[in-house]
């Protein structure tokens, strides 16, 4: 029969791709490959009604989008925490000795690519999603498909959801910056960049040019195939068809554990792809539920940084920004070079004091690194290597923008010029952030497009974009869908909470923390506004400077104008009620088994809308197991820790 013929070859391919792929062991000669590929692509063009859900042909890519789907994520994507040093590795170790009997840790690779998780039914691939928030990702399936190393089908017919990297090897990398660079488009600063810019294209024939891969790092529902450690999860990923990590180790000492980061730092550039430390995770389940969450990462894992790498290169001149409260800064104009992954062309100087004191000139050879491995800076200058033509420092007078004279408050220097472009661009863009009003799709370069193209000068200006829809659905690089989402997104944001409009703002030196502590201390906007400096400066997290920068905020007519029209847009200025809305604030929830009358992302939108948290698994942090049908080894660990159990009944009544 055709049909079984067809499946035969798409199993005989696929193992082979596999062998060649995730194993590096291939089976037959390309040519044979290329022979099979042939006969199914014919097969597939005489029988469509036949092609298999798993055809190796579905990878090359498939229709071109308009914009991505949103994803939610039933369990938070969460990101780890950071030790740099011995001595930080030790910290840790003891931190979960104290709460664990014996140690088992697993250590593994830290790649540098995006995390993405795959969704399988019934052993297919039904969706792939980016991180996002940790809440919220992109669906970006039909593009994810197309690579090589993530199975379509698993051996296995089962409902497993699998977390992991995509991530370009070093030599993918560098063969597609070649390839552009002869094409004269711009390359990507690193592997890392390369590969999510690759997942996010709309057209997923792109995607499937580039070489993209897949390690699995976490199996989501263990709890469903009586797992119950890390590694075995690892071991059964591999079973199902996942490359894991190949340096996946088993770790029963500190001892063991410096030794294994102490072997890895050395092999780190020898490896085909970039990796920026080592994860240690707790081996048990059960005991990573012991050991639980904080806010944003597990307890129960961290990660194992890699020094900053420094490096030398020629500081070519000095360039000036200036910043959302008009701050000027100071900036090394660099002969490019790879520092920790990626190109540097940029670095900051700080300010014109750091620059005196340290004597660095245009021209110098300078040490540079990457601050908490993310923001260039000049270290020092290789005075040894001065040159005659070294160019002495001078700070400018009038703002790189606008003209306007500057004036210099403590070490820095200001533009106070309210209308000035690049303020008002930075403004739009901190006031849009993601821990600010949070709107997707208005990214830095579309605000300053938008803001050239006169849609856009300041903030409520974002508010009326709704105006130009048609208009910028027009304009090149955007779409229909896009600018509805984006419209969507603005239109969301009006109900941001009070404490991230607070912090959008920009006040001056207002950051989260403080946002969120004025936003409980005061309420609304109109009693922030209304505040004394007296009363200001005797609130915790609240010193002089700050109190002083909210009462010369509010004092400015053109930020309480801003203020009122945010207000008649229908912007929240105040915290949430304690009412109807939060009736489970400060309470964590974990949500286990068949619930009856809802899914689970529903239960979890109702936990989240009053005010709740929902978390993965059970820890001593859980304030309630919301028990469905057939919950495992959840129930247990929520009786041993003796956290009240609740059934859908209780759950309703509780937010009735
Ligand atoms: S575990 C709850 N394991 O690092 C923790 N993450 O900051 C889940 N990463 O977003 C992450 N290699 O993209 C884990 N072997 C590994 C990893 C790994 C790379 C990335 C991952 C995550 C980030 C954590």
């Amino acid at each position: 029969m055709i049909e079984n013929k067809m499946k035969d070859l798409v199993k005989q391919i696929n193992k082979a791709a596999y062998e060649y792929h995730t194993l590096d062991q291939p089976s037959i000669t390309d040519q044979e490959y290329d022979r099979l590929i042939q006969l199914l692509e014919q097969y597939e063009k005489d029988y469509p009604e036949y092609i298999q859900n798993d055809s190796p042909l579905k990878r090359v890519g498939g229709t071109i989008l308009e914009g991505f789907e949103k994803a939610n994520h039933k369990v938070p994507m969460l990101s780890l925490s950071n030790v740099f040093n011995e001595e930080e590795v030790v910290n840790f170790v003891t931190r979960i000795k104290k709460d664990i009997d014996h140690l088992e840790l697993v250590c593994e690779l830290k790649i540098d690519g995006l995390a993405m998780s795959l969704t399988y039914e019934n052993g297919m691939l039904v969706r792939a999603a980016t991180r996002g928030d940790g809440v919220t990702g992109e669906d970006v399936t039909t593009n994810i498909k197309t690579i090589k190393t993530i199975p379509l089908k698993l051996s296995k017919p089962i409902d497993i959801e699998v977390r992991g990297e995509v991530y370009m090897s070093k030599s993918a990398f560098d063969k597609l910056n070649i390839d552009k660079k002869k094409n004269g488009e711009q390359i990507f600063a690193n592997p890392r960049n390369a590969a999510a810019g690759s997942v996010r294209q709309l057209d997923s024939k792109i995607t499937a040019k580039r070489e993209l891969d897949f390690i699995a790092y976490s199996l989501i529902n263990n709890e469903d195939l009586s797992i119950n450690n890390h590694y075995d999860a690892m071991m059964f990923l591999e079973e199902l068809g996942f490359k894991v990590n190949p340096k996946i180790i088993l770790i029963r000492s500190e001892k063991e554990l410096i030794e294994h980061i102490n072997k890895i730092i050395p092999i780190r550039d020898s490896l085909n792809y970039e990796i920026d430390g080592i994860v240690i995770k707790v081996n048990k389940f059960s005991e990573q539920q012991k050991l639980g969450f904080t806010e944003k990462t597990p307890r129960w894992a961290t990660a194992f940084k890699f020094p900053a790498e420094e490096v030398s290169t020629k500081l070519l001149d000095i360039v000036f920004t200036v910043g959302r409260t008009g701050q000027i800064t100071p900036n090394a104009v660099l002969e490019p070079v790879r520092v920790s992954g990626s190109l540097v062309s940029r670095a900051t100087l700080h300010n014109e004091d750091n620059v005196i004191k340290k004597d660095i000139r245009i021209n110098d050879m300078v040490l540079i690194r990457k601050a908490g491995d993310v923001i260039p800076e000049v270290i020092r200058s290789i005075k040894e290597k001065r040159d005659i033509n070294s160019k002495e420092f001078k700070m400018i007078t009038n703002c790189p923008v606008c003209d306007s004279v500057l004036i210099k408050k403590e070490v820095a220097y200001f533009c106070v010029n309210p209308d000035c472009d690049a303020k008002n661009i930075e403004k739009l863009s901190h006031f849009v952030s993601r821990d600010a009003m949070n709107i997707e799709g208005l990214g830095e370069r579309i605000i300053e497009d938008f803001y050239n193209l006169g849609y856009l000068k300041t903030i409520p200006d974002i508010y009326s974009l709704i105006n130009h829809k048609e208009e910028l659905k027009n304009l090149e690089g955007f779409g229909n869908k896009s600018i509805e989402n984006l419209m969507f997104e603005i239109d969301k944001s009006k109900n941001q909470s009070f404490e991230k409009l607070l912090f959008g703002l920009g006040i001056p030196q207002i950051g989260k923390k403080t946002a969120k502590t004025l936003a409980k201390y005061f309420n609304n906007i109109d009693s922030i506004m209304e505040a004394k400096y007296e009363e200001l400066v005797e609130i915790r997290d609240v010193g002089p400077i700050i109190a002083k920068n909210i009462i010369e905020y509010f004092e400015d007519q053109n930020n309480v104008a801003t203020i009122n029209i945010l207000k008649k847009i229908g912007i929240n200025m105040q915290l949430e009620t304690n009412s109807a809305d939060n009736k489970l604030e400060d309470l964590t929830f974990v949500i286990t088994g068949k619930l009856s009358k809802y899914s689970r992302d529903e239960a979890t939108k109702i936990i989240e809308d009053n005010g709740g948290k929902v978390s993965g698994s059970v820890s001593s942090k859980t304030d309630y197991l919301l028990l469905g049908e057939d919950g495992g080894s959840k129930k247990v660990a929520a009786e041993k820790l003796g956290i009240k159990i609740i059934n859908e009944n209780d759950f309703e009544k509780m937010v009735k």
